[in-house]
């Protein structure tokens, strides 16, 4: 079993498509662990993607996700991390493939609709940067 870190972002809960894409999570039989709605301050954007301090984008990879509000779940199942990553499709979702999530929610690479972990240690960083110990009792 493995867990992983899954985000619905702002321009995908203000599409009113959190419900869509949470359908088709339980669909996938992944299981949702924890799931909470949040709204980052700039500061928790720039720390969630901490990674990414370096690269051109990512001030405006914080500015929008601390634009509104997002979903964060935690996910688990064997190969969660790989699995969730299929369901949402390339980053890009002009390079996503036709069904994925990113394809169909999302409208550019900055405004992409879904965020997963990309290892089992960012999945360990992400998961703990959202949610305490108890809240993942299960
Ligand atoms: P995400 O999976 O949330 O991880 C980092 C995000 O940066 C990524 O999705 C994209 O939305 C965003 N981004 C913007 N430009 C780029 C880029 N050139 N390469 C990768 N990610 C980018």
């Amino acid at each position: 079993m493995q867990r992983t870190l899954a985000i619905i972002k702002p321009d995908a809960v203000g599409n009113h498509c959190a419900g869509a894409i949470i359908k088709r999570i339980e669909e996938s039989g992944l299981k949702i662990c924890a799931l909470r709605m949040v709204t980052l301050t700039q500061q928790g954007a720039e720390g969630f993607y901490a990674v990414h301090k370096d690269k051109p984008f990512f001030s405006a990879l914080t500015a929008f996700m601390s634009s509104g509000p997002a979903v964060v779940l935690a996910l688990e199942g064997e190969n969660a991390i790989r699995r969730w990553r299929d369901l949402m499709g390339a980053t890009n979702p002009d390079e996503a493939e036709a069904g994925t999530l990113r394809k169909e929610f999302g409208a550019s690479i900055d405004r992409n609709a879904t965020h997963g972990s990309d290892a089992e240690d960012t999945a360990a960083y992400e998961l703990n940067y959202f949610f305490c110990g108890v809240e993942l009792l299960r």
